[in-house]
Parts: C-alpha cells; sequence; structure tokens
C-alpha cells in the first residue's frame, strides 16, 4: 500500500546532473558537430534526453518510441511496439543514438536496436542513465552509462513504479515498510 512505501535517496541530483554533463561532452567529442538523432524510449528516457539534449551544442533530433516490457517490478521479456513517433527518413542514414532509462534484462534495447537497423542507420549507439548489467538474460553493453547498479529497483528521473514517482530529482530505492 502506497503508505508503507518509502524511498530512500541512491543518487542525488547534483550528482546525476554532472554525470550528464560528463556523458554529453563525451558524445560531443565523439560525434564532432555532427547532428545526431536521438530515438528517445517512451516514458522514462524523456527527462534524462531533454537534460543530455541541453548539455550537447551538437544539432539533434528528437525521435520517440514507446516499447514495452515490465509490468510493476518483474520484466515480462515480450517486448512490443506500443507507440512509435519515428519518421524513417530521419533514420536512414542518419546518426542514431538510443535514449534508454535504464538497461535491465537488456531485452528491450535488443528488439529496438533490430528495429532502427532495419531501416539503415549511418551509425547506431545506445545511452542509458541507468545500468544494471547483473540482470541481463540477453547480452547487451550500452555505449554511454551514467550509472551501472545491482539489481535494485529504482524510481526517478523518469524511472517509474507503476507511472509513480518519475518526477523525483533523486534516484530513490523503493522499500517496502
Ligand atoms: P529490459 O532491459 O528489457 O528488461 O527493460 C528495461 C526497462 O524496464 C527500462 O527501460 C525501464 O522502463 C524498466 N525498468 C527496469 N528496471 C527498472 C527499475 O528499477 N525501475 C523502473 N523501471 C525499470
Ligand atoms: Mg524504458
Amino acid at each position: 500500500m502506497e503508505e508503507n512505501i518509502k524511498i530512500s535517496v541512491l543518487i542525488s541530483e547534483e550528482e546525476i546532473r554532472k554525470r550528464i554533463r560528463e556523458i554529453a561532452a563525451q558524445i560531443e567529442k565523439d560525434y564532432a558537430g555532427r547532428e545526431i538523432t536521438f530515438v528517445v524510449t517512451l516514458k522514462g528516457a524523456v527527462f534524462f534526453a531533454c537534460e543530455l539534449a541541453i548539455c550537447i551544442s551538437s544539432p539533434i533530433n528528437l525521435e520517440f518510441v514507446q516499447l514495452s516490457s515490465y509490468h510493476g517490478t518483474k520484466s515480462t521479456g515480450e517486448i512490443t511496439v506500443k507507440h512509435s513517433i519515428v519518421d524513417p527518413d530521419r533514420i536512414e542514414g542518419h546518426d542514431i543514438l538510443i535514449i534508454e532509462d535504464i538497461i535491465d534484462s537488456g531485452q528491450t534495447m535488443q528488439k529496438l536496436k533490430e528495429l532502427v537497423l532495419q531501416q539503415h542507420p549511418a551509425s547506431l549507439k545506445v545511452c542509458s542513465l541507468i545500468d544494471k548489467p547483473k540482470c541481463r538474460v540477453v547480452p547487451f553493453e550500452g555505449d554511454y552509462v551514467g550509472f551501472t547498479l545491482n539489481n535494485e529497483f529504482i524510481v526517478g528521473w523518469g524511472c517509474d513504479l507503476d507511472q509513480k514517482y518519475r518526477n523525483l530529482p533523486y534516484i530513490g530505492v523503493i522499500s517496502q515498510e
């Protein structure tokens, strides 16, 4: 029940913003002024994508896709495309950077990479705020990762528990009291 939920700060807002600035600097260097197309996964990666985009001086184009694999605190492993606001003309021949909130089992990113590759991008990389490599059920490696965590369930900075807590300014861990 909601009143029994306690959220403790795992990563502070300051640490998150600092790390995002570091990733932005790395991306800026790697893409050397070329336009980057962000394919942002809805809804969780929106907060991270906006902050990251603002910290990058190269031109950035935004496309959005919503995939679904997660219900409550347990991954189902079935990946479906719920909504796509991706212009195919903005993929073919372009440098694509998928922006994700969390890489967990790896299945969502594996599927999305496969879908984007079918549209022949010039390059394709994945940038995720959080990585939980110990939770993989398929092998997957992100190209840019903000923070590496164990298997704790987190909320905030776009990450939700049943659509709640996305707008927390920190990354928090949920504990049931
Ligand atoms: P997977 O890598 O296919 O298992 O799924 C990753 C997606 O599951 C992420 O994009 C999140 O939306 C969701 N997810 C995984 N771990 C967490 C968590 O700790 N908190 C909130 N959502 C999570
Ligand atoms: Mg997600």
